[in-house]
């Protein structure tokens, strides 16, 4: 059969959110509008990294961002993209974006009900040795319809609709949640469509890898070194965990989602709030990772239940697997 080689029924991921939407009577196409904008982006930017030492994309751009980083060619591309896409989806109301200082309040004209947190390129430190990178959002409703304010960008993790991250890897892979499950979708580039390849993702329980900047841990706190310590010398007698760090979050998150076990950026003494940023980083893979059966951690609560006071904040995170997670919860529970 033609059908056992090939798929023939395209489950899209236009098609499976319609499907998903029609379940909301009151549902009007936006969500599925705004969507296809950002899937829009991330096939823009697929493109662009897979041409980048072919179209002069690598290297810096010369100007340096909010967080004090340079920013590279592809971030303000990917940035500038996305920006526009979401904007002219009219669906939207407030974007944040890593690269930008501000909040980007929508022209009332163009303006829609969502708004739109997002990290345009994730680990650009890997950009220019072709290494997998990202993009990761986060979708919220605002809150009273006409008068968008900060506020509505400063809402908890788990207010967020949606979240998702794409990653340009060795495939190009677009992994959604809408607040039901976690579905995973790689595109084909002969169709120019993400077609649904991993339907409701699950974190295994348990997992055998852990991964973190080692090279932080002269300036880690008490509990985050015991933890390490345990993935390397257990005292239970199991197996050591092993350890793998790519460096771009969207790639480590994706593979402690599919493998299980646990990604760490933790508190050190010269970056007390870590490194991870609260809004388009840790809020978004705290939704996904949740969703999927996981657990998510910021050292002191529950992830998603931080409540935001600056766009650009930063938060500790540990994240993956049920059982780890719980491990290091208790640890940090016994300090204080
Ligand atoms: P970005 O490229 O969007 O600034 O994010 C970089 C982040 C994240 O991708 C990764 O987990 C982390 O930086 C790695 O940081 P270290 O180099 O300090 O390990
Ligand atoms: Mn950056
Ligand atoms: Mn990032
Ligand atoms: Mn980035």
């Amino acid at each position: 059969h033609a059908a056992d080689a090939h798929r023939t029924d395209l489950m899209t991921i236009t098609r499976f959110v319609l499907n998903e939407q029609s379940k909301h009577p009151a549902s009007r196409g936006d969500f599925t509008i705004l969507l296809n904008h950002i899937v829009l982006g991330c096939k823009f930017v697929c493109s662009a990294v897979n041409k980048a030492g072919l179209a002069k994309l690598i290297g810096l751009a010369g100007e340096t961002n909010v967080q004090g980083e340079e920013q590279k060619k592809l971030d303000v591309l990917s940035n500038e993209v996305f920006i526009k896409a979401l904007v002219s989806s009219g669906r939207t109301c407030i974007l944040v974006s890593e690269e930008d200082d501000e909040a980007i309040f929508v022209e009332p004209g163009k303006r829609g009900k969502y708004c739109v947190v997002f990290d345009p390129l994730d680990g650009s430190s890997n950009i220019d040795c072709g290494v997998s990178i990202g993009t990761i959002f986060g979708i919220y409703m605002v809150k009273h319809g006409n008068e968008p304010t900060l506020d509505d960008v400063l809402q908890p993790g788990s207010n967020m609709v949606a979240a998702g991250y794409c990653m340009y890897g060795s495939s190009c892979m677009l992994v959604l949640s809408t607040g039901s499950g976690v579905n995973g979708f790689t595109l084909d580039p002969s169709l120019g469509e993400f077609i649904l390849t991993h339907p409701d993702i699950k974190i295994p329980k348990k997992g055998k890898i852990y991964s973190v900047n080692e090279g932080n841990a002269k300036n880690w706190d008490g509990p985050t070194a015991k933890y390490v310590e345990r993935c390397k010398f257990p005292k239970d007698g199991s197996s050591p965990k092993s350890l793998r760090y790519v460096g771009s979050m969207v790639a480590d998150v994706h593979r402690t989602l599919l493998y299980g076990g646990i990604f760490l950026y933790p508190a050190d003494k010269k970056s007390p709030n870590g490194k991870l940023r609260v809004l388009y980083e840790v809020f978004p893979m705290s939704f996904l990772m949740e969703q999927a059966g996981g657990q998510s951690f910021t050292g002191k609560q529950q992830a998603l239940h931080l409540v935001p006071e600056k766009i650009h904040q930063r938060s500790p995170i540990f994240l993956g697997s049920y059982d780890d997670v719980e491990e290091i919860k208790a640890l940090y529970a016994a300090e204080n």
